[in-house]
């Protein structure tokens, strides 16, 4: 290992031209704990990245064995293959893909970065699987309610979510150019059969939850709107104090007093801020919430440098923008 001078950490993206190793590649380099030694990609190898001074080069095994800290932002499949090379060779591994997250069928000896979650045993993870996008509104908005007890166990959570048309990553695909995508809203993945649903069952067993994606006419920022069945008596009010409460201490979770969140409040950023009303005339006690989140901030490279953070000790807020 090369640990620089100073307490700095070597690090390292694979994948760096993609959408979200682009992010990644940003925010290490203006990271001060962090040298940024290489980002790679086998298409733009010799062009400049991100990175104000680092060119792409192609993968190197020797090279990324040599780094504290390595970030898989490659497609599925090849994040899992790099994974096996790595893991147990030195570096730490942080994997932005969906190959050992929960339900992946790879999730042992991954720790699952949900990271005001988990961020104890981020600390010690050789290899942490950075949660998806969607999992990530979704997860911190409802994981402290069903821990309070006020969701109601015996009704559906409906949860409809838009992505910008980065969350699709930048592989030229037909259905995602200009003339098709902008000025339509469409939904995709209908059926309750989204990938993500798997890491969001596993953390929230017994939640009977229906989750509808649709694709937005925007490039990043992810806006999710859940109905949320709640206990008799429970209102808005008690939902925003207990998220107040778990994330008071938590500066990429924001929590809104008074309204829904919107793009604005967070595209850009690598926060997340979340919002509850009451609503009026349903049969059933229920709320509405919110989550807002950029998909390649909070939902990918914010998060993932949040996870570094801990593997190294230092602030959860270092290097990132938070909200
Ligand atoms: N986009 C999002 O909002 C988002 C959010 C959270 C998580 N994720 C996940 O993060 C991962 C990356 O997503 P992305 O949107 O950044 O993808 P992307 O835009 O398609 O980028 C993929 C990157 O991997 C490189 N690459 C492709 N095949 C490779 C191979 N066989 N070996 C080495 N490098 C290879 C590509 O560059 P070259 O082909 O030039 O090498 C490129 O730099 C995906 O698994 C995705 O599901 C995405």
């Amino acid at each position: 290992m090369t640990t620089s001078p100073g307490g700095r950490v070597t690090a390292g993206v694979l994948g760096g031209s993609g959408y979200t190793g682009r992010e990644v590649t940003r925010l290490l380099d203006g990271h001060a704990g962090v040298d940024l030694v290489f980002t790679t990609s086998r298409s733009e190898a010799g062009n400049p990245s991100s990175a104000r001074t680092l060119a792409f080069s192609q993968p190197d095994e020797g090279a990324v064995l040599e780094v504290d800290v390595v970030f898989l932002c490659l497609p599925h499949g090849e994040a899992a293959a790099w994974a096996d090379r790595i893991v147990g060779h030195g570096p730490r591994v942080i994997d932005l893909t969906a190959d050992h997250r929960p339900g992946s069928g790879r999730e042992d000896g991954a720790v699952y970065g949900l990271n005001e979650w988990n961020r104890e045993a981020v600390a010690d993870a050789q290899l942490v699987a950075n949660p998806g996008c969607y999992p990530t509104g979704v997860l911190l908005s409802l994981l402290p309610l069903h821990e309070a007890g006020i969701l109601d166990p015996d009704r559906l959570i409906v949860v409809n979510a838009s992505s910008g048309v980065t969350g699709a990553g930048r592989v030229p695909r037909a259905d995602l150019l200009f003339a098709e995508v902008s000025g339509d809203f469409r939904a995709y993945a209908w059926g309750n059969r989204h990938r993500h649903l798997l890491e969001m069952r596993a953390l929230l067993p017994g939640v009977d939850l229906l989750f509808q994606p649709h694709l937005l006419p925007v490039p990043r920022g992810i806006l999710e709107t859940m109905v949320l069945p709640v206990r008799d008596g429970v209102d808005a009010g008690e939902v925003r104090r207990i998220w107040a409460s778990r994330y008071e201490f938590e500066p990429a979770v924001l929590p809104l007093e008074d309204r829904l969140p919107a793009l604005s409040d967070v595209v850009g950023t690598d926060g997340l801020a979340l919002g509850v009303t009451d609503v009026a005339d349903t049969r059933e006690p229920a709320v509405m919430a919110g989550a807002a989140l950029d998909n390649l901030g909070k939902g990918a490279a914010g998060q993932a440098v949040q996870n570094m953070n801990a593997i190294f000790g230092w602030p959860t807020e270092r290097g990132i923008r938070c909200p």
